[in-house]
């Protein structure tokens, strides 16, 4: 008797096991997972917009970022990426930050100083010897400036990214003297210093959106351009460039900033943990971009098609002359507190 009460009540707590958590409707289990039944609808969304491809610096910080992000707050806070210009592109990214449709951006400094001219001179033509130098200056005083100044166009600089120096490409011939220029025609970053650049090269340029840029060369709209080398190599520009010049002649880095409204609403908790995920996907990217850029070079290094030249120290001299006067040219639109925080070249 008591053998058969328990064979039954064995059954039974099986029964009930398998309708519980084994046996459910196939339709009961496909139902589409709901965030509101975790607690999650408080959520906070940040629409983070950028215009390059996901494996490029910029790509990557923000992949990491975000990941850092969904750890630190433990789900608190998403960051949703949107790549390659597919939401707004770097003409329309900031009108898009103020307006608050995104939350998050962070355009190239050349974009920025349209925005405020405080940020020409992170454009100004050799104007920092190394990454070291760069690295420096952002965490100083110059840093501090270019921060501050966004603050009267209602936007929060929160970090600057690396995305390292510029260097030029062009489809005509080898860029090695001032004269190599005479005649070709640049895209180029949105900057009234890079424009002068170019003059001051005996080149024109035209303005055309990153994500243009491939086909403008390819039509021969312009002849070259100058970018980093992550950029030169995942947008494949090397395709229709046969001569590029390793010249390090500019910096190419980016403001990270947010709709100051948005930012200042966060809880301050919220806030510490975006600013330390924010200082530690800083940190990755330092000690990565350079690796990545110089891995991408060795296998532009391996292509027949693209000529690599590195300028001389007799060609650099030679470039550093024609581009002194634009120094002069931006003191004022500039300001003498960030030009004293800047070494010009010899
Ligand atoms: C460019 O327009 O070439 C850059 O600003 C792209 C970028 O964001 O790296």
């Amino acid at each position: 008797m008591k053998t058969t009460i328990g064979m039954i009540s064995f059954i039974a707590v099986g029964l009930l096991a398998a309708i519980l958590f084994g046996f459910r409707p196939e339709a009961t289990r496909n139902l589409p997972f709901d965030e509101e039944q975790t607690g999650l609808t408080d959520r906070i969304v940040i629409k983070f917009s950028h215009v390059v491809a996901e494996n490029t610096p910029k790509g990557l910080a923000a992949t990491h970022f975000a990941k850092l992000v969904k750890e630190k707050t433990k789900e608190a806070v998403e960051i949703q990426i949107f790549p390659n210009g597919m939401l707004y592109t770097e003409d329309t990214e900031v009108a898009a930050l103020k307006r608050g449709d995104i939350q998050m951006i962070a355009p190239s400094f050349s974009n920025l100083s349209a925005v405020d001219s405080a940020w020409l001179v992170m454009d100004l033509p050799f104007a920092f010897s190394d990454q070291q130098a760069v690295d420096k200056a952002l965490a100083g005083e110059l840093g501090t400036l270019l921060a501050a100044a966004m603050e009267k166009h209602h936007i929060k600089s929160v970090a600057f990214w690396s995305n390292g120096f510029k260097q030029m490409t062009n489809s005509i011939r080898p860029l090695r003297v001032p004269e190599d220029f005479a005649g070709l025609k640049f895209r180029m970053l949105p900057s009234d210093v890079v424009i002068s650049q170019f003059q001051a090269l005996g080149a024109t340029t035209e303005k055309i959106p990153f994500n243009q840029v491939f086909a403008s060369l390819k039509k021969g709209i312009v002849n070259g351009q100058e970018n980093t080398i992550s950029n030169i190599f995942t947008k494949q520009l090397f395709q229709t460039q046969h001569y590029m010049t390793i010249s390090n002649h500019g910096y190419l880095g980016y403001g990270v900033m947010f709709n100051e409204s948005f930012w200042d609403e966060l809880p301050p908790s919220i806030q510490a943990e975006l600013q330390s995920a924010l200082t530690e996907t800083t940190e990755w990217m330092m000690r990565n971009t350079a690796a990545m850029q110089e891995q991408q070079l060795g296998q532009l290094k391996q292509l027949k098609d693209i000529d690599i030249h590195t300028l001389t120290p007799q060609e650099r001299e030679q470039w550093v002359r024609a581009f002194l006067p634009i120094y002069d040219q931006y003191r004022d639109r500039i300001g003498e507190a960030l030009m004293k925080e800047i070494t010009r070249p010899k």
